[in-house]
Parts: C-alpha cells; sequence; structure tokens
C-alpha cells in the first residue's frame, strides 16, 4: 500500500503514520507537513529511521501538493491550526482558513485526482457552543455530569451523537467552522465526484508525541507540567476542574481507520463520531489526580474563574453509531494515556522539559 499522510509530522499523524509503518512494514508511508507546529521537527529523526519518507509542504499550495510523485491507495488529512482559541484575537484568521478550509479542498482535489481515498480528521468543535451549553448538567463533587432530563437533540447517556446540531443554535468557533465547512465539502464531493473520503469528527485525542500547549493539546501539558513542576491553573466554570471530557489514544484511532480502509467508497461522504466514549470521560479534577498517581508529584493548581468565549463544560462522544458500522471500541483508558506520556516526557526529558516549562 502506498499511504500519504497530510500534518503527517503532526501529533496525530506521526503517531498514524509510525502505526502503519509497523503494522505493514512492506507499505510506502510519505508524510507531508510545513512544520509549524512547534516541536514537529522532533518527529523527523523517527521518520528517517523508520523509512517514512518527509515531503516539505504546505496544504495551502496546490502546487505543493501536485508536486506530490506517484498515486496513493490511501490519503489521511492530518493537517490544521487546531487550536478553538486559533483567529479569535484577530491574528491567525487568513492562517487558519487557509490551512483547514482552502487545504480541505485542496485535499479533496488531490484524493480525485491522485488517491483510491481518504481519511479526514474533524472535531467535535463543529457543533453549535450556545448548544453545548445549554446542555443540563448537575455539579458533582468531582465533576459535571449530565442531568437526568434532557431534551436536546443528539444527546443522551452515551454522550453526543452527529445529530447535535452544529447550526442554528450560533457560533462554533472559527477553527469549529472551517472543519465544519470542510465536512460539507467532503460531502459534496463525495456525492459530485464519488470521492471516497470519509470523516471521523474526534473529541480529545491525548498520548505522546503531542506537544501540548494551553490553548491545544492541554492533556498533554497537565502531565508534563506535573512531571516537570510547573504551574497549572484551572480555567472557566467556576475555576474548579469540573469540565469533562471524553479521551482517545491516537492508536485507538488507527485501529478504527484500520477497519475503514476497505470500506471507504461504502461510508464515502459519511460522518463518524469518534472519542474515548462514556467510558473514557474525566474532568480536570479528576485527570489531575491521576497525574498525581502516576508522576508522583502534587502541584498547587491555580483557580481562574472567567470562561472563554469557545470554552464548553462537557463533551463526551456518542460511540453508537461507529460502534454499529464498525467492530471498534476504543481499548486505552486515561489513566494509560497519562502513564504512556510520562514514560514518553521522562525518556526524552532533555528535549521535552524546555518545550513543556
Ligand atoms: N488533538 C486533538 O485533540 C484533536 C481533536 C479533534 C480533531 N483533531 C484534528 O486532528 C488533526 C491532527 O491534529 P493534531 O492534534 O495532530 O495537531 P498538530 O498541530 O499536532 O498537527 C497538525 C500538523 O499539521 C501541520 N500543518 C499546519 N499547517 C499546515 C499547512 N498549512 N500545511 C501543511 N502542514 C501544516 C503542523 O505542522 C502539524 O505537524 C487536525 O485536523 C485536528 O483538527 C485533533
Amino acid at each position: 500500500m502506498r499511504i500519504l499522510v497530510i500534518g503527517g509530522a503532526g501529533f496525530v499523524g506521526s503517531s498514524l503514520a509510525l502505526s502503519f509503518q509497523q503494522s505493514q512494514p512492506n507499505s510506502k508511508i510519505v508524510v507531508f507537513d510545513n512544520l509549524h507546529r512547534r516541536g514537529s521537527e522532533l518527529n523527523l529523526p523517527r521518520f528517517k529511521q523508520h523509512d517514512i519518507e518527509f515531503i516539505h509542504g504546505d496544504i495551502r499550495n496546490r502546487e505543493d501538493l501536485e508536486d506530490i510523485p506517484g498515486t496513493f491507495d490511501l490519503t489521511i488529512e492530518a493537517s490544521a491550526e487546531p487550536s478553538v482559541h486559533a483567529g479569535q484575537s484577530g491574528q491567525g484568521v487568513n492562517y487558519l482558513i487557509g490551512t483547514n478550509l482552502n487545504g480541505t479542498i485542496n485535499f479533496l482535489d488531490f484524493v480525485r485526482k491522485k488517491s483510491a481515498g481518504g481519511v479526514f480528521l474533524s472535531t467535535s468543535r463543529v457543533y453549535s457552543i450556545p448548544a453545548l451549553r445549554s446542555i443540563k448538567l448537575d455539579e458533582g463533587d468531582t465533576r459535571f455530569e449530565l442531568s437526568a432530563q434532557q431534551d436536546m437533540t443528539g444527546l443522551s447517556k452515551g454522550g453526543i451523537a452527529c445529530s447535535f446540531p452544529t447550526v442554528g443554535r450560533g457560533f462554533r468557533s472559527l477553527y469549529g467552522s472551517t472543519k465544519l465547512a470542510s465536512e460539507l465539502f467532503i460531502e459534496e464531493y463525495a456525492a459530485v465526484f464519488n470521492v471516497n473520503v470519509l470523516v471521523n469528527r474526534c473529541g480529545v485525542i491525548a498520548g505522546p508525541w503531542q506537544f501540548g500547549k494551553t490553548d491545544q493539546g492541554v492533556f498533554t501539558l497537565w502531565v508534563a507540567r506535573h512531571l516537570f513542576q510547573g504551574q497549572l491553573s484551572y480555567t472557566g466554570f467556576g475555576g474548579t476542574g469540573k469540565q469533562v471530557r471524553d479521551l482517545l489514544h491516537p492508536r485507538d484511532l488507527f485501529r478504527l481507520i484500520q477497519q475503514q480502509i476497505p470500506v471507504l467508497d461504502k461510508h464515502r461522504g459519511q460522518i463518524f463520531a469518534v472519542g474515548g466514549g462514556p467510558e473514557n470521560a474525566v474532568s480536570l479534577k479528576e485527570y489531575t489526580q491521576i497525574c498525581e498517581k502516576i508522576c508522583g508529584q502534587r502541584l498547587d493548581i491555580r483557580s481562574q474563574t472567567e470562561t472563554s468565549p469557545v470554552d464548553i463544560p462537557w463533551f463526551v462522544s456518542d460511540l453508537a453509531d461507529v460502534g454499529h458500522s464498525f467492530d471498534w471500541k476504543p481499548e486505552l483508558s486515561p489513566e494509560s494515556i497519562v502513564s504512556e506520556i510520562k514514560a514518553w516526557l521522562a525518556r526524552f526529558e532533555t528535549i521535552l522539559r524546555p518545550l513543556f516549562t
């Protein structure tokens, strides 16, 4: 197989590229990335070591993609400016739209001409923030919990499904808008040009080799700050760390994509909610306890009560639809994610400490 991973030097892309190389050593894996993300350059020696070809290019430039030699059996689009805060201050809007939206159209035209199929990584941030904030929650000791009575489409005890409102209930962040618009173009290209691309609409993904920052990748940053004794704050919704997210390890995502590859034509244009699901949901406060136990360090975490306009108190992916179509559920718990991140940080402390402190 020939597999191209766009944004493959990033956290999720590099994990997928290396997983493919390990599980299919006879495949040719090519990574395309402009190394925009701080730390992504640290993946280049890993690619060399595992015989993965690296091409420096920018998804905003259609010629950069057209210059990639050969055709592919699969193209994964994992490049992005992935922060929900991106562009919100007015800075970097062009880069965000150029990469996340124009880049998607360039990816689709590339697949149309040069790839048998593709997988697009979208985000749970496509949902309307006012709709997400109107979910009824009870405040427990360590987390916000779903109240028994709910009246929202696409919301159940199992989590949030793809039918939850994305439009008509208000804004969703510039990041979320670029991804929602991308999903629309994917559906269109699938219907009009039979382009075999499906969408995995992912919740929070966390694991080693994520160069987490306060505005993106906070679950990895949280482990690093515990291990290296940095500062952390619970921000928003009362500043007590009761916000809930379900966590997905990229290896679990890889297991799903492996199942999707042979049936991309059957699922072209379709969107699947993908995440850790209710079993792997934690609040930040509970996550702190896991970090303390695994890192053996305790931090005095500050409290900032002001809530960012793009923050949400509760998100858990409903895995029912993806579970009906594929024999898949996540296997890696938040505890194993923290253990892996800690082991990675400890092993590469010299290069990683400056990035995280
Ligand atoms: N990490 C998460 O929690 C999460 C959750 C949901 C969806 N996603 C999606 O998964 C994908 C991968 O996210 P990630 O966490 O690996 O992010 P990341 O920032 O680690 O990786 C993205 C990669 O894209 C590259 N890139 C950025 N702009 C580019 C451009 N113009 N041309 C070429 N390459 C460019 C970056 O250098 C980086 O290596 C993204 O589409 C993101 O929106 C991530």
